[in-house]
């Protein structure tokens, strides 16, 4: 069964194409991504409008460029899954009108996918893929939590942030340092430069006991850094990101490990944008050595936003019987879903 992906949650347009034949692993046969970075930087972060448009442009091409890469043709992909949430909710439009539209025309079942199970699912696309089950951290530019994954669509919710998702923290950071729109890679590279003990910056919901988080807290921290700092800020930007991203950090080592602890699993999946960021990497190696756990990360290009995990999540909820595959090609999206909703 040959899947075709459609990913327009936010500011990326991901198309993919997968087999999901027999029982074995879904395989990626192609992929092309357009990212909107360079439409939305002169805002400083993205503009739902201009987001919804550039997808409407952008899908179709991709989609050939897609179908050409892989040797099919329009008329080989068996379903059509796009992203139904949660996102932005015009831009999700577009990816669901289009697979609908497709999927009609072509007579083939059209399948709207969980953006965050995609994500947690993306591991899979790696050679080296995690059993399950594991404890999932997911940190997005929207989201921030820890899951207790047994399964395809066996999601148990450990503890999410409270407020603003880490993505959020590194990004709405970064733009107080006057660093451009994506924060987070951006306030990353700065602090490599900088000293993380130069600031004391705090580490929310660090001792609270339950697998909570909070970041809102740790942004004021920073304004209130930036406001004293006045015209000095330019000069400490680097100790100031270093110390950001410590914090951050921090916070969803600690978490992380809390959960591995609780759930008893040796097995750890990390997925979503903060998920390419080197320290939190390099200390969840650290800290999983010694507790015997093994750590998943996709590659890099896999935790930002893509067509693959849609492609990818469609095909293992087929072979998983857990699709409700659609042809009555009527569709509604879902700006904001609990993964939780999902459970088999
Ligand atoms: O998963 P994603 O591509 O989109 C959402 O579903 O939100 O995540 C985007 C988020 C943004 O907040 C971005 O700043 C952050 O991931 N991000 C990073 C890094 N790369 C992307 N944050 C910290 N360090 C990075 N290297
Ligand atoms: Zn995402």
């Amino acid at each position: 069964m040959r899947v075709l992906g459609i990913e327009s949650s936010c500011d990326e347009t991901g198309i993919a194409l997968v087999d999901a034949t027999g029982g074995a692993r879904p395989r990626l046969l192609a992929h092309a991504l357009h990212s909107q970075i360079d439409l939305h930087q002169a805002y400083g972060g993205v503009v739902p409008e201009l987001a919804s448009r550039d997808h409407i442009q952008r899908a179709l091409p991709l989609m050939q460029q897609v179908l050409d890469q892989a040797g099919h043709r329009l008329a080989d992909v068996d379903l059509v899954a796009y992203t139904r949430g949660p996102g932005l909710a015009g831009a999700l439009l577009v990816g669901a009108g289009l697979a609908c539209a497709l999927a009609a025309a072509l007579g083939k079942p059209a399948l709207g996918i969980h953006h965050l199970e995609g994500h947690l699912l993306s591991p899979f696309l790696s050679e080296d893929a995690p059993e399950f089950p594991f404890v999932a951290l997911l940190v997005s530019g929207g989201h921030t939590q820890l899951m207790h994954v047994r399964g395809v669509g066996r999601y148990e919710l450990l503890g999410e942030t409270i407020d603003d998702a880490a993505g959020e923290a590194f990004d709405k950071s970064a733009k107080l340092l006057g660093l451009p729109y994506p924060g987070g890679p951006h306030l990353s590279k700065l602090a490599e430069t900088g000293d993380a003990q130069a600031f004391k910056l705090p580490r929310p919901l660090l001792h609270s006991g339950d697998l909570d988080f909070s970041f809102a807290g740790l942004k004021t921290a920073v304004l209130t850094q930036v406001q004293r700092l006045g015209d000095q800020v330019a000069v400490r930007s680097a100790d100031l990101a270093a110390a950001t991203q410590s914090a951050i950090v921090d916070v969803l080592v600690a978490k992380s490990v809390a959960a591995l602890e609780r759930t008893g699993l040796d097995r750890l999946v990390v997925a979503g944008g903060v998920g390419a960021n080197r320290l939190l990497r390099q200390r969840l190696d650290a800290a999983c050595r010694d507790l015997g756990v093994r750590v998943h990360y996709p590659e890099l290009h896999w935790c930002t936003d893509n067509g693959a995990m849609i492609a990818l999540a469609a095909g293992m909820r087929v072979q998983a019987r857990l699709a409700e595959l659609d042809e009555s090609y009527s569709f509604n999206v879902r700006p904001r879903w609990s993964l939780e909703e999902l459970i088999a």
